[in-house]
């Protein structure tokens, strides 16, 4: 998704902004720019590239504009083609008013045709370019800036984060966000300004989050921060605790490797952190002990690989603390039927806590008074920031797009809370949550070994044989079926190759007829016996129609591993911790697939790390 950065201060602020549009750039975008107050004639300068940054950098070769106060941009093109003219910085008519966005102007149309009535020329197809024109025409008819702003800003729909340079202010940035993050890092006579604090976490840990419909004035060493009627706000300065140095490769060929490897280590952090905060959980999550005793059902919501976490979380909740669970796809939510259960708590599952639509969902639930926690690994989101509760992975930084370690760190934090509830209600013993954090540990530890001991066949045979596959089915049946969801969603987004998931159960009904010998059978097994024996009947369907089956069997199911082409064996663990044992290889055997066939691994194309548009 499209990212900005800014700087103002004592300091050139060209290099600052392209290293902080480097450091987001793992989000994904296709455009880049940057624009600055000149230091030579005091006007808006301003260079813009199609494609990789460094084909903006490479433009400074023969343009090297600079100034203390400049704006960057890489965008994610949602109206009008990536291209140099739709990249932003996008300016007013006199070139003297330049906006970077994140988010999408939803009336933009209604504006932009208002403009025109009024003599506005366009010179872009984006949305963005609507907002300098607005800016452009409320200066006209304001005494004061901010008097401009919030006329502007009036008219202005949808979710959107932006700065503006306005060259009558030279010695200001102007920034205004409305759902879509913006946040300031203080610095000693310079303001870092960016989407995410993770631009500037090298240069400032005293972070400013725009409040949600905010804006800012920011100056070299002041903030004024105003509400959308342009009242004055109070400023609460946070610490964050974050390092870059989270965010290097270590050595790996990519990040998504390295996070791979990280998952151990990751899903230990996160039990041993649950485990500190076992008594105040209920505090965090924003509920009360007596609420917790009374929780009669569990509402789950989230997108993508966040959402297959709540599937498979629903047989932890459904199993263990014996709660009804309802999974609820964000996209989805707000366009459906809804029946509030006050008994409940509705948690949001987000690696990132910004994704757009799991954002609104939660915003929806908000106002219905019901109670809401967000489950993620970035403290500093936004959605920590507007549930009434919160639970936090410890997963680290995860960089690439492709999620790796934050979906096996929210499997073990579904799986612990559902004991946690578990215990609350007397369900389950004190020991018996020992029993459970040890079995994550367990899984933690199975899921790493078994990378070990399959590497070399994936690396040196496998992947070459599977990245000349055209189709891949994923089967699974109760607790691996959303497991097998992941699993394809994985091979897909990384490698490009055409993988659909399938309930195995399902395939007679009609996805049969897609199985032939140049078909890939992914199967995922089930360590219950019941499970195990539907699921390989529909495996032998499968293979009687001439799919090659590659099965993901556990120890001592040996009419599976008979019966499969090729194989990973994986020792016993609790029931429902299968599909955590399982993650490493899976994601491990996808990224080896996509390496083999040459993909952007790190940067799928048409993705993004962080989807904050809706
Ligand atoms: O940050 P979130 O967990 O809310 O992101 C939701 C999805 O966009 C995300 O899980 C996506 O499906 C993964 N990057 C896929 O690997």
């Amino acid at each position: 998704m499209c990212s900005v950065v800014g700087y103002i201060g004592k300091n050139l602020s060209r290099s600052f902004v392209v290293q902080g549009l480097e450091r987001l750039e793992y989000r994904g975008y296709d455009s880049a720019g940057f624009a600055c107050i000149s230091t030579e004639t005091n006007k808006i300068v301003y260079t813009r590239a199609e494609g990789r940054l460094k084909n903006l950098v490479d433009r400074f070769d023969q343009n090297p504009i600079n100034g203390y106060v400049g704006v960057g941009h890489t965008r994610w093109s949602t109206h009008g083609a990536a291209s140099e003219k739709n990249a932003h910085p996008q300016s007013d008519c006199k070139g003297a008013v330049s906006i970077v966005h994140n988010g999408i102007i939803e009336n933009y149309r209604d504006i932009k045709n208002a403009l025109i009535a009024k003599g506005h020329t366009f010179a872009s197809d984006t949305d963005t370019e609507v907002i300098a024109h607005s800016i452009e025409d409320a200066l006209q008819s304001s005494k004061t800036l901010n008097e401009a702003i919030v006329q502007s800003i009036k008219q202005l729909d949808g979710a959107y984060a932006f700065i503006s340079l306005i060259q009558q202010y030279a010695d200001s940035m102007v920034l205004v966000r409305r759902r879509s993050p913006l946040c300031i890092g203080l610095g000693d006579g310079e303001m870092f300004v960016a989407s995410d604090h993770i631009a500037f976490v090298d240069k400032s840990n005293k972070v400013i989050f725009l409040p949600d419909e905010s804006y800012a004035i920011v100056k070299k060493d002041m903030v004024e921060l105003y509400d959308f009627s342009g009242n004055v706000l109070p400023i609460l300065v946070q610490d964050v605790d974050a390092t870059w140095h989270d965010m290097h490769m270590h050595g790996h060929e990519h990040y998504m490797l390295k996070e791979i490897y990280e998952q151990k280590a990751a899903i230990c952090a996160t039990v041993s952190f649950l485990r500190d905060s076992a008594l105040t959980v209920w505090d965090q999550l924003g509920i009360t002990k007596e609420q917790a005793q009374n929780l009669q059902t569990i509402n789950l919501i989230g997108c993508g690989t966040s959402w297959h976490a709540a599937r498979i979380a629903q047989f932890f909740f459904e199993t263990i603390c014996l709660l009804p669970t309802r999974v609820h796809l964000a996209s989805e939510f707000r366009y459906m039927s809804f029946f509030k259960e006050d008994d409940s708590i509705y948690i949001a599952i987000s690696q990132s806590g910004e994704t757009a639509d799991t954002l609104e969902a939660l915003r929806m639930i908000n106002d219905m008074a019901l109670s809401t926690a967000v489950l993620t690994n970035v403290a500093s989101s936004t959605m920590v920031r507007e549930a009434e509760g919160f639970l936090l992975t410890q997963a680290g930084y995860e960089v690439a797009v492709a999620s790796t370690k934050a979906f096996s760190t929210q499997l073990t934090a579904l799986y612990w809370l559902a004991n946690r509830i578990a215990l609350e209600k007397g369900i389950i013993t004190a020991e018996d949550m020992h029993t459970a954090e040890e079995d994550l540990l367990i899984a933690a530890e199975v899921l790493e070994n078994s990378i070990e001991n399959y590497k070399q066949l994936i690396m040196h045979d496998l992947a070459k044989k599977y990245a000349l596959c055209k189709n891949s089915i994923f089967l699974g049946r109760h607790i691996s079926y959303p497991f097998a969801m992941e699993a394809a969603l994985k091979l897909k987004e990384i490698s490009y190759i055409f993988a659909q998931s399938y309930p195995a159960g399902e395939l007679k009904h009609g996805s049969l007829a897609l199985i032939d010998e140049n078909t890939a059978v992914f199967v995922f097994s089930h360590q219950d016996p019941v499970m195990y024996l539907k699921l390989l009947s529909n495996v032998q369907e499968a293979k009687a129609r001439g799919g090659r089956i590659i099965a993901f069997a556990f120890e001592e199911q040996k009419e599976l591993i008979e019966l499969a082409d090729h194989l990973f064996i994986i020792p016993h663990v609790h029931t429902l911790l299968g599909p955590l044992a399982m993650t490493g290889l899976m994601q491990f055997f996808c990224y080896h697939v996509a390496r083999e066939l040459g993909c952007n691994i790190d940067k799928p194309r048409n993705l993004a790390k962080s989807v904050t548009v809706e």
